[in-house]
């Protein structure tokens, strides 16, 4: 059982406040987890307590949440024997009681949620990853692959001060048979862009939120066109080697009913066709939020338009929410799933979101946030709960380098398949 929650405001890795909580257990075994937090957030995630006191953070403090674990979530939860994590999870639900998990905040109920797992990891002697992928196949320990990964390579939109559109173009090394492969062809594919950037722009600008290159772009296709140039010039071929996926994070320039690409004003309709015609002009595998998060009408058309070809991925759309993602699959919107855990606060209502999907028939990528801590509990839950892909930025910065340097040293310990995807 657990006997103490004690919890800490630090810093992300924008500088802005977060939250760490250590769980002590009974026979004195004790964990820590950080969490995360987004920028280009979805309207349906579950509610990150903030301070508001402008005069601190500029009211993004988040004192009150730490407070929260310290006192409420302390004295309710220490000395009661949880069986499970689900048990655990189903106290936390109900000791905040709404419905968006306002009252204690997300971020304070997750950090409980983490560190209570990896305290009984660490009480099991087992990796966080086993306990993970324990908790959705129930007495299998043993992971059985890597995910693919799609790395960061180019940032627009929130990300990197809106210079263009378009959020994220991702590299998708599909030739690489591990981890340690596909970390040596980002690395080409990346100093590739650098250099090129640095010839074109006289900049290398390793401003943006996840570590990508953020040249002063034209427009969003010149990210397209810059990203399959690098890869040419670091000797792979674009559609054969490396992929690649795109976040084009449309809800944020979503207006009125219009998308405003670039200099463009879209219908819904054009916007389909536009990114249509990228699919079919660039080596795209994956996209995700091409639509806006409350533009379920079009999804289902998106859906169609290239959902046979390529994984189309609700993030901002689906907010790793079961009820939307259940409207999604009955609607057929999309036919994968970013997960995201701090978007719905705990990890029992995550691995229920995994499940829905998985049932479905979708894919599922896991995904870190813009704003991250030096944690590195993702990288063992995109192992531990097979995810398809995992998504965690660009390789250049210290909070995604803690996943990806993690991935390296699961694999090391255990070499294990990575997904074959796309199929080539
Ligand atoms: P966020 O961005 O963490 O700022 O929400 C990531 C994404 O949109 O996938
Ligand atoms: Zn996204």
């Amino acid at each position: 059982s657990i006997t103490s929650l004690t919890a800490l405001e630090i810093l992300d890795s924008r500088g802005w406040p977060t939250i760490k909580t250590t769980c002590t257990l009974a026979d004195g075994t004790r964990a820590s987890a950080s969490i995360p937090s987004g920028r280009s957030t979805g309207a349906a995630e579950a509610c990150e307590l903030r301070d508001g006191d402008p005069a601190r953070y500029r009211g993004k403090g988040c004192r009150q949440a730490v407070a929260n674990v310290n006192t409420t979530l302390h004295e309710a939860l220490r000395t009661t024997a949880f069986a499970s994590q689900q048990e655990l999870d189903q106290a936390l639900i109900a000791l905040d009681g709404s419905p968006n998990k306002q009252r204690l905040g997300a971020n304070a109920l997750l950090s409980v949620s983490i560190a209570f797992a990896r305290a009984i990891a660490a009480q099991q002697k087992r990796p966080l990853h086993e306990y993970f992928s324990y908790l959705i196949r129930e007495q299998a320990y043993q992971p059985t692959r890597f995910p693919r990964l799609t790395i960061n390579l180019f940032s627009g939109g929130r990300h990197a001060g809106k210079q263009v559109a378009i959020q994220d173009v991702l590299i998708v090394p599909s030739a690489a048979r591990s981890i340690d492969e596909s970390l040596v062809m980002m690395n080409d594919i990346y100093h590739a862009a650098a250099d090129r950037t640095f010839a074109r722009y006289g900049m290398r600008l390793l401003t943006a939120d996840e570590g990508g290159l953020a040249p002063p772009f034209e427009d969003s296709e010149a990210m397209l066109q810059a990203a399959v140039a690098a890869i040419e010039s670091a000797g792979w071929q674009p559609g054969r080697d490396v992929h690649l996926a795109l976040d084009i994070a449309a809800s944020h320039f979503y207006r009125d009913g219009r998308y405003l690409l670039d200099d463009r004003r879209l219908s819904p309709l054009e916007m389909i066709d536009h990114l249509s015609d990228w699919c079919r002009r660039y080596p795209i595998v994956s996209l995700e939020d091409g639509l806006a998060e409350d533009d379920w009408q079009h999804w289902p058309l998106l859906q169609q338009a290239l959902g046979e070809k390529i994984l189309i991925l609700g993030d901002d759309l689906l907010c790793t929410n079961p009820e939307r993602i259940r409207r999604a699959i009955d609607s057929r919107a999309c036919n994968g799933l970013l997960l995201k855990v701090n978007q719905i606060g705990t990890l029992s209502e995550a691995a229920a979101a995994r499940s829905l999907a998985k049932a479905a028939g979708w894919q599922v990528t896991i995904s870190v946030r813009s704003g991250e801590t030096e944690d590195n509990w993702a990288a063992d839950l995109a192992v531990g709960w097979a995810a398809d892909q995992f998504k965690n930025g660009s390789i250049t910065q210290s909070e995604r380098l803690a996943k990806y340097n993690r991935l390296l040293e699961i694999e090391a310990q255990r070499p294990l398949p990575i997904v074959d995807w796309p199929l080539v």
